[in-house]
């Protein structure tokens, strides 16, 4: 039986424009990017959820990627890597359901072992992650011997686990810098390390050669087409974009470094370079700010949808578990992450 057929035999989710009415409040987070059509198809997903979240004691954290029905639909907490592994600390409800891709849901279930940790759909992967093993982790290390291992927190656990700590889009220059040695090793975003050693000029920063399929998409031309066409948009890109890109944008910085600073800055135009549902989930709180620009869509962050996580919340499947001897060691290297970010203000 198809997913929805089975959900619809326990819940009641037909298109409902009273229902859709009913629930205006959260509807006005989105209004300027929902339909009111697909808001009908989408409340009664939210209501099921929300109620069985309750019924289940989960609270829900979320990526600022996520779609916004389930950005502002459903989301218990919304935020960038660092501050979704952070939160993921502080949680005392049974459940937690990742709404972003595995590795983060990995992250929750290391940082908080006694959860249960669900991600609604096994297969939300990411580029970079797949790109680096442990192994390749080994390997760095005999070719630049005693150099710390810097890893960026889109890796699996085994890699976090072969590494001294790990770093985010919004501490990495910080927490390279603070190494103490003059070569530092990034894996496994080659893009975010040359964006790092540009800040961090006084260490020789050596890296892992993957990338981010979004972000490295974008390149410089595109962007110098855009401002020609578009003067005096405000551009601003992620540091997984290539430095030549980050070079022509106005600022880069983490998802919700971009969220404050556009919140901060209330541009006319922005062009945000970065995963498309960015845009969406900040435009009805920044009304005075037109949103240009291209759309580009992470294949793995959009395999999480509502039926997807109301079936995880339903039938309690997709719980992630890492080995506790990595997680044990894995959990070093976020913990390092976390408290010298602290230390730092980061
Ligand atoms: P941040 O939210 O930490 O900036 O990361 C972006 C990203 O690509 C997560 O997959
Ligand atoms: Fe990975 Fe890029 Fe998707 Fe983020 S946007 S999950 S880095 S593939």
């Amino acid at each position: 039986m198809a997913l929805r057929d089975e959900l619809s035999s326990h819940y009641d989710l037909a298109p409902s424009p009273e229902l859709a009415e009913e629930m205006r409040d959260i509807y006005a987070r989105m209004e300027r990017v929902v339909s009111p059509p697909d808001w009908a198809i989408h409340a009664p997903y939210v209501a099921a959820i929300n109620r069985l979240k309750k019924q289940r004691n989960a609270v829900i954290l979320a990526h600022n990627y996520m779609t916004p029905q389930i950005y502002h639909g459903i989301a218990d907490f919304v935020g960038d890597s660092l501050q979704l592994a952070v939160k993921a600390t502080e949680v005392e409800a049974d459940v937690i359901v990742q709404c972003g891709v595995h590795f983060m849901a990995e992250t929750s279930k290391i940082l908080n072992p006694s959860k249960t940790v669900l991600i609604p759909d096994m297969e939300a992967g990411c580029s970079l992650a797949e790109s680096v093993t442990a192994a390749d982790i080994d390997k760095m290390r005999r070719q630049y011997p005693g150099a710390p291992v810097v890893t960026y927190v889109n890796t699996t656990a085994a890699v976090k686990a072969a590494s001294d700590i790990c770093c985010t889009s919004s501490n990495a220059a910080q927490i390279v810098a603070a190494m103490d040695s003059d070569t530092v090793i990034m894996t496994p975003d080659q893009y975010l390390a040359q964006n790092v050693a540009k800040q961090v000029p006084e260490k020789r920063v050596v890296w892992w050669e993957g990338s981010c399929i979004v972000h490295e998409q974008y390149t410089p031309e595109d962007l110098r087409g855009f401002r020609d066409e578009n003067p005096g948009t405000r551009i601003i890109a992620h540091p997984e974009c290539t430095p030549a890109v980050v070079a022509e944008a106005d600022f880069s910085g983490s998802t919700s470094g971009i969220i404050d600073y556009v919140t901060r800055e209330q541009p006319e135009q922005a062009m945000l370079v970065t995963e498309c549902s960015m845009a969406s989930n900040i435009s009805d709180q920044l009304p005075g700010v037109e949103f240009l620009g291209p759309c580009n869509m992470c294949p793995y962050m959009k395999k999480i949808t509502l039926e997807k996580v109301l079936w995880s919340l339903h039938s309690m499947t997709g719980a992630v578990e890492v080995e506790p001897t990595v997680a044990d060691q894995a959990r070093v290297a976020v913990e390092r992450m976390i408290d010298l970010s602290r230390r730092l203000a980061v």
